[in-house]
């Protein structure tokens, strides 16, 4: 989504914006501009396109000289790309840059149309920089917070006053933003990434507060005015983190990364051979209390949760139901007291995943967030919170995210089963021994380069395909869809092998390529049976097994095995292959692989 950056200090106000914008390039979006203060009057340049659009117009016009202003990049919601709608917008003394969504937008327009105002592009952004003029009696702090007053929906706001020459404001409600603070300059950015060059030292910025940043520093005030301290945190990501590293792509790279991130996951979480929680704050007491489970997300996160559902409900017993996160919250779901509700988000900002945890919350049930961005929203408002630690994923499509979800949703099931003593300890030691002997399998897969470059070959002139496989290899058949379908743009769906003969056969022809998941040994017979039934149809069929199960070769085209771990684990194993071929499928179609289109990493609007 939208991205926020603000600067002030001695260095090139435009070299630092556009710097910092380009580490957002990952959010997604489809428009860039900038507001500078040149010779102390504000300068706007904005373009819609990519950032190297924006930066080609400033060649022809001359880049903005100074040493304070606010930057964006702008995936649309409301009003096209264009030239007109991209960020910054002004009203008579204001200009600003907005993440989120105004949802009274309309009736505030009218009345600032009404007032005198004339508007020049469609968006909802254009009105709170009226508002804000419309408030404003000379005291920028007094203006945000009387219009910040009248809105309603998500907002993070960057703000240049024409007064107050070299000054960034900046206020939140919902959508995040932090403070970066540098020896003698400050930023504000709506994700660490961007400002990690500058500086790792940053506040968080709580809803309502407002932030008043000069070349002295930075200055946060509540919402009743008050001034007020704050802890400055310190990003524990460096650069590196979020440098491709000679990789081609940050997905290849984050894909490379997945066997650390999965150590420096649940190692912590170990102690004596068997799973440990409680810094967590999730206890054996607190587990035994749940008679239900819901796992609330959304993509890829959620199919985390599918995943965690197969093994908690046959490891522990307990039954537990995945949802949408933008249906749950409005489909007035059962729950309440004795549940517990899991919400899983890479970001930890999904406006979704968020209005679940809250309403989850509401009803009087836990919560437990399992979330990558530290202090993001979802980790701060859970009751109780297992931060997976995957570093920064910078392609939009979740690799390393999901596998280090994947990894905790172990965790938890293993701990879940031994609290309610459905498995002793020996079961839950050598589960725990299998868990961490996965990162090496991963390790082994990668470095033997499974030839998924070849089955992605198969796969680019088709125009849709279909994944299946039962059990755990259905839970992972969607991920796998998933990941195809967002970087290659190939329409392709996930279904339960059983279900094809109940509507969905009747698709399968020679131009519906079919990728088959088999890693359960007690389930393989019946996969198999289905998959010679689409083969007969005249599918292309790939394969992708487990090396402990033999398939008849006339019932596949091209396979791919991966060693076996043990069955439940599989899923953490099997997904490699099927990202690669997402991957070099997306490659060699030609796409922007990191940065696919109409996509952003981080939803934090319904
Ligand atoms: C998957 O590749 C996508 N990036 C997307 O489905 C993502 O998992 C989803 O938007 C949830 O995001 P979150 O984990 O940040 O909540």
């Amino acid at each position: 989504m939208c991205g926020i950056v603000g600067y002030v200090g001695k260095r090139s106000c435009t070299d630092v914006l556009m710097n910092a914008l380009s580490k957002l390039e990952y959010r997604g979006y489809d428009s860039a501009g900038i507001a500078v203060f040149e010779n102390g009057k504000i300068r706007v340049e904005k373009s819609k396109g990519r950032l190297a659009d924006l930066a080609d117009k400033m060649e022809k016009t001359g880049r903005p000289e100074g040493h304070a202003g606010i930057g964006h990049t702008r995936w649309a919601t409301h009003g096209e790309p264009s030239d007109k709608n991209s960020h910054p917008h002004s009203g008579a003394d204001v200009t600003l840059v907005h993440n989120g969504i105004i949802e009274n937008y309309k009736k505030l327009r009218e009345f600032l149309i009404n007032q005198g105002n004339t508007f020049t592009s469609e968006t909802d952004t254009e009105v709170v920089a009226k508002l804000i003029s419309y408030y404003y009696k000379g005291d920028p702090v007094e203006a945000i917070i009387a219009a910040t007053k009248e809105l309603q929906g998500s907002y993070a706001l960057g703000i240049v006053f024409k007064d107050y020459v070299d000054t960034v404001f900046a206020v939140r409600c919902e959508s995040p933003l932090i403070v970066g603070i540098g020896k003698d300059e400050s930023y504000i950015a709506s994700d660490v990434p961007a400002i990690l060059n500058y500086t790792k030292d940053y506040y968080l910025l709580e809803p309502g507060e407002i932030a008043v940043l000069n070349p002295y520093g930075a200055k946060i005030y509540d919402h009743h005015y008050q001034c007020i301290e704050k802890e400055l945190k310190t990003a524990d990501w460096d650069m590196d983190a979020a440098e491709k590293q000679g990789y081609e792509h940050f997905m290849l790279k984050e894909i490379h990364e997945q066997p650390t991130a999965i150590k420096t996951t649940i190692m912590p979480r170990i102690s004596d051979g068997l799973p440990n929680l409680e810094e967590c704050g999730i206890t054996y007491d607190k587990l035994l209390r749940y008679n239900k489970v819901f796992v609330v997300a959304c993509g890829t996160a959620m199919h985390a949760g599918v995943v965690g559902k197969y093994v908690i409900e046959k490891l522990a017993r307990v039954p537990v139901t995945v949802d949408i996160a933008s249906e749950f919250r409005y489909r007035d779901p059962l729950v309440g007291e004795g549940d517990l509700v899991i919400i899983i988000s890479q970001s930890g900002e999904t406006a979704d995943s968020l209005a679940a945890l809250r309403l989850s919350k509401d009803r009087g049930a836990d919560t437990l967030a399992i979330v990558n961005a530290k202090g993001s929203s979802i980790a701060r408002e859970a009751d109780m919170l297992i931060y997976t630690h995957a570093g920064p994923e910078i392609a939009v499509a979740s690799t390393k995210a999901y596998m280090v979800q994947i990894a905790v949703m172990y965790l938890l099931a293993f701990e879940i089963a031994l609290a309610k003593k459905v498995i002793d300890e020996d079961e839950g030691k050598r589960l725990i021994k299998e868990l961490e002997a996965v990162p090496d399998v991963i390790q082994k897969i990668l470095e033997e380069k499974p030839d998924t470059q070849f089955a992605a070959s198969k796969l680019i002139n088709t125009d849709s395909l279909l994944y299946i496989g039962r059990g755990l290899d259905y839970a992972l058949s969607m991920e796998g869809s998933l990941k195809l379908k967002e970087i290659s743009y190939i329409h392709s769906e996930s279904y339960a092998a059983g279900e094809l003969k109940h509507g969905t056969i009747s698709l399968i022809s020679d131009s519906m390529p079919v990728i088959a998941v088999v890693t359960q040994p007690d389930l393989a017979l019946k996969t198999v049976s289905n998959i010679k039934e689409v083969k007969a149809r005249g599918a292309y069929v790939i394969l992708v097994c487990s090396d402990n199960i033999q398939v008849d070769e006339e019932a596949y085209d091209y396979k791919l095995t991966v060693p076996a771990v043990d069955s439940l684990l599989m899923p953490m194993t099997a997904v490699v292959p099927l990202q690669l071929i997402a991957y070099y499928t997306s490659v060699l179609r030609g796409n922007d692989v990191d940065k696919p289109r109409n996509l952003a990493k981080s939803v934090t609007v319904e």
